[in-house]
């Protein structure tokens, strides 16, 4: 019954909710040909309430099929952001029958300890299904790690860890990461710490994920999410990481830096994938597509929220520097339905839903304009050492006083050689020389951007009209 999505703004390439409110990708797991996405949702209101996991599955990341609420709050609170893994070895003791538990390890956020006046509201609970993700028992012994007393104490991350042979979970404390350790995922041990002087805070650290990844030629680096609001590169929401080495107890920097996962203002809460397989071998990373400081008031009503093209995350390392780079899944070229080479200036787009990829010679200042003829426009320019992503005419602005400011993202003298830029009628996302800078960011145009206005660079690439991922 789904492919009738036709509001203005709804996305028809990017996950949305059938209805209500959405914000974080939780428990992505892969699990016999199915890539799982649960969601914090709310399912009665198009703002924030008490949290739920809503669930869909896909066979390839791109198409989407809407599965029934996975998790509902109980007596212990509100069901906030987590994650799942299989349990191959069944050490939970939760599977039967040779069937392996699939298991959610989640924050409780308990209302009445909070408007209560206690710290503690916050503590880990698990709930399993031995119907690949179809049912859920919550688990009777919850919380599986209780609140030591710190007000902010959320978003487990979990994985396997295979030279120490436990479960490693990352966890959001205030303003730190804590790693615990357990042999079970029912009993948790702590480990470490992790708050570098140098690192971006300006506000809570949420939805951590810890993970190793390995350069082209096999060296390999731990690599450390973390969400922050406020204090992102643009304001409000973003996604910093960290590189360094993990022992099985503690995350230690190799660099000294503070580097964002994406550049724009509306990449939030993003995590990757459990249980990948080993010959696949990606690290598949989807964010929520949206910032805290306008999320609730965007002008949708029907659903809010939508999540970011799935991107494989990849180690490059350049002069003893490592960094990570963001390249929307190749799946997603199942999309294109029609190509046209880019061949003059001014271009029609000819559809809603477009990639436009475009090589690029020289380091010549340029721009792109897309615009339509009611006098809305998107401009991304390269000047000099700055990109900019500028919103200000985008279409409807006024529901947040800073959502128009330009954006500007520092090049660090990189030499563009590719620009890549996705449109998918509320949102456009940039990727420059396959995804060393991503940046992903909305926007309200009342009527879509017809054409694309290239400034300063020759025209040379090709665009692609996309189709929806409704069946
Ligand atoms: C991040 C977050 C998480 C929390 C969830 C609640 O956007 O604030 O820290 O678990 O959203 O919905």
């Amino acid at each position: 019954e789904i492919g009738y999505y036709q509001e203005l703004y709804r996305p028809q390439f990017h996950f949305s909710p059938e209805a209500n409110w959405m914000n974080d990708p939780n428990g992505m797991v892969y699990y016999e040909g199915e890539y799982h996405l649960f969601y914090q949702y709310y399912p009665d209101g198009n703002v924030w309430g008490p949290m739920h996991w809503g669930h869909a599955i896909s066979e390839d990341l791109v198409h989407w099929e809407h599965l029934p609420i996975a998790l509902y709050p109980d007596s212990l609170g509100y069901i906030f952001s987590g994650s799942a893994v299989i349990d191959h070895e069944n050490t939970s003791g939760l599977g039967k029958d040779g069937m392996p538990p699939m298991v959610a390890i989640f924050t409780y956020h308990d209302p009445v300890g909070e408007a209560g006046g206690r710290d503690d509201f916050q503590t880990q609970g698990i709930a399993y299904s031995l119907d690949k993700g179809r049912t859920w028992t919550v688990y009777e012994g919850n919380p599986v790690l209780a609140n030591p007393g710190i007000k902010d104490f959320r978003d487990p991350k979990v994985i396997w860890h295979e030279e120490s042979e436990l479960w490693i979970m990352s966890l959001a404390v205030l303003d730190k990461i804590s790693f615990y350790t357990s042999p079970n995922l029912l009993d948790w041990t702590f480990a470490s710490d992790f708050q570098p002087a140098w690192a971006a805070y300006g506000g809570v650290w949420e939805c951590p994920d810890l993970f190793p990844l390995k350069t082209e030629t096999g060296e390999e680096k731990w690599v450390l999410l973390v969400s922050i609001n406020p204090g992102g590169p643009q304001g409000g929401s973003a996604t910093q990481y960290f590189i360094g080495d993990f022992d099985g107890k503690s995350f230690t920097p190799t660099q000294e830096d503070v580097e964002w996962i994406d550049w724009g203002a509306d990449n939030y809460a993003g995590v990757t994938w459990s249980n990948i397989p080993e010959a696949d071998g990606r690290r598949i990373f989807i964010g929520w597509m949206s910032n805290w400081n306008y999320a609730q008031v965007v002008p949708t009503t029907a659903w809010r929220s939508a999540m970011t093209v799935p991107r494989s995350l990849a180690l490059v390392e350049k002069e003893g520097t490592y960094s990570v780079i963001s390249q929307p899944v190749s799946e997603l070229e199942k999309l294109r339905i029609r190509e046209f080479p880019v061949t003059s200036e001014v271009f029609e787009l000819g559809s809603k839903t477009i990639e436009l990829l475009l090589s690029l010679q020289d380091e010549q200042d340029f721009s792109l304009r897309f615009y339509n003829d009611s006098g809305e426009e998107v401009v991304l320019s390269r000047i000099r050492d700055q990109f900019i992503f500028d919103r200000s005419k985008s279409g409807v602005t006024t529901f947040e006083d800073g959502f128009g400011n330009p954006q500007t993202i520092p090049l660090n003298s990189v030499q563009l050689e590719s620009v890549r830029v996705f449109v998918d009628q509320s949102s456009i996302e940039v990727f420059l020389n396959d995804g060393a800078v991503a940046i992903t960011n909305l926007v309200f145009p009342k009527r879509a951007y017809s054409h694309v206005e290239l400034s300063g660079i020759p025209a040379q690439g090709s665009l692609y009209h996309l189709a929806s991922i409704w069946k």
